[in-house]
């Protein structure tokens, strides 16, 4: 009874304190394999040599796609510029691949849902490209291509930044997978440099104002945590106490049928309750009347 309601609040409590990051749907590995099917799609059997808008299902309104085939031979001599990328050349695709294909994502809008850097703020879109081979015109490979860079780095343009506070404290982040990132200082032309593929963009340290406010929302959670312990405790607390108490009161039934409250006598093969004491003498009313 008490017992069982204390392990319904229980899961309710794990759901609260979970963090919000875990009831939400938005994984960066699974969007770059979403992002990869629709580029493929776009891309069969068009021409090596020319870029392409791959269009999105409308719900990912907001986001920007493009693929461009190129040849490694091609690639090597010439290197490859889009929008904010500018590959240089004497750079090779590992594993080789006779043919390649660059997809281009710029997560708009949709940047900081996807991806954090914590105690930093993103004020720039997230931008990536991936490599594939393409060596099959008629089918993208599936596994993502590594660079080998032989001159110079490639470097990724963030012209309108939304800088707010000293510009110095701005810094190039790549965001790895599972949340994994690396720090670069920006270049004064607002440029950050990588040596391969991945997704890229600038973020600046929160002030502690910022800092002040999330430890302060961390005091809030903790506090709400620790009543909701308090009411757990509280609930198991009470249930104990009630099946320790049904407990004794079950053992003193159980005394008091074998009828150690009250001394028995034997008379032939039943017992029966006595009293070895000498109750109170009946008085006789009549001793009173006068
Ligand atoms: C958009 O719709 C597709 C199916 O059409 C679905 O797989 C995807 O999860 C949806 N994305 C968002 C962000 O709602
Ligand atoms: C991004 O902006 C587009 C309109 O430009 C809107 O349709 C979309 O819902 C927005 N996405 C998010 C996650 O805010
Ligand atoms: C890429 O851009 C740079 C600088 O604007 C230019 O020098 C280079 O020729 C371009 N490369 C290609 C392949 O368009
Ligand atoms: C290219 O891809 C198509 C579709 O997946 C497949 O049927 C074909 O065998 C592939 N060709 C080569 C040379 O791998
Ligand atoms: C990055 O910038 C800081 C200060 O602006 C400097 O001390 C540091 O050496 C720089 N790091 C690299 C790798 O250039």
């Amino acid at each position: 009874m008490g017992c069982n309601r204390s392990w319904h609040i229980f899961p309710l409590f794990l759901l609260l304190i979970s963090p919000v990051h875990g009831l939400t749907s938005y994984d960066p590995e699974s969007l770059d394999a979403l992002i990869h099917q629709y580029a493929m799609k776009a891309q069969a059997k068009k021409r090596t040599g020319t870029s392409l808008k791959v269009p999105l299902p409308a719900n990912f309104s907001g986001m920007e796609v493009s693929v461009v085939r190129l040849r490694s031979g091609h690639f090597w001599e010439r290197g490859a510029n889009f929008t904010s990328f500018f590959i240089p050349p004497r750079i090779t695709p590992f594993p080789f691949v006779k043919r390649l294909s660059l997809v281009y994502q710029n997560l708009g809008n949709w940047s900081t849902l996807y991806y954090r850097v914590p105690d930093y703020s993103l004020v720039a879109p997230v931008v990536g490209f991936m490599a594939y081979d393409a060596s099959n015109l008629s089918a993208l490979g599936n596994e993502a291509l590594k660079f080998n860079v032989l001159g110079d780095p490639i470097s990724i343009k963030f012209p309108n930044l939304m800088t707010k506070g000293d510009p110095k404290l701005l810094k190039c982040v790549e965001l790895g997978p599972d949340g994994l990132v690396h720090f670069r200082n920006i270049t004064n032309e607002n440029t950050c440099m990588t040596q391969g593929d991945g997704h890229f963009s600038v973020a600046v340290k929160n002030s502690d104002v910022d800092k002040n406010n999330r430890v302060w929302i961390w005091w809030v959670i903790g506090f709400g945590a620790a009543i909701l312990a308090l009411v757990l405790l509280g609930v198991i607390g009470f249930t104990t106490f009630k099946l320790v108490r049904s407990e004794r009161f079950r053992e003193m039934e159980a005394e008091s049928e074998n009828g150690v409250a009250l001394d028995t006598t034997s008379i032939g093969r039943s017992k029966i309750p006595s009293s070895s004491m000498v109750r109170t003498q009946p008085t006789l009313e009549q001793d009173y009347v006068p």
